[in-house]
């Protein structure tokens, strides 16, 4: 199967590979697997005080639809509240890096991990 070019750029140059300290209280971490392939994803978000997100960084542990589609959001949400990046769908993720429809679930990863990142900021920061 071919990757789009999108994907290819992403996977060779993948941005903000790394992490932060889970521990800082500015720190949400989203951590998600997709149970099909088994592949995993953590997707750190640096939130500032104003709820907007300063930095993000990933480390993926998966095929290249799966890290193009983390390294794709984290520059997505930079800039974004955490309001907006939680609108961000998998389908615009998909739509962007030109996935073929098996390939789909890589995208729906990147999507549930900022969600998953968003609840366990919420956690810490005692809201629902
Ligand atoms: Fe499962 Fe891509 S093949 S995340």
């Amino acid at each position: 199967m071919a990757y789009s070019e999108k994907v290819i750029d992403h996977y060779e140059n993948p941005r903000n590979v790394g992490s932060f300290d889970k521990n800082d209280p500015n720190v949400a971490t989203g951590m998600v697997g997709a149970p099909a392939c088994g592949d995993v994803m953590k997707l750190q978000l640096k939130v500032d005080e104003e709820g907007v997100i300063e930095d993000a960084k990933f480390k993926t542990y998966g095929c290249g639809s799966a890290i193009a589609s983390s390294s794709l959001v984290t520059e997505w949400v930079k800039g974004k509240t955490l309001e907006e990046a939680a609108s961000i769908k998998n389908t615009e993720i998909a739509e962007e890096l030109a996935l073929p429809p098996v390939k789909i679930h890589c995208s729906i990863l990147a999507e549930d991990a900022i969600k998953a990142a968003i609840a366990d900021y919420n956690s810490k920061h005692g809201k629902e």
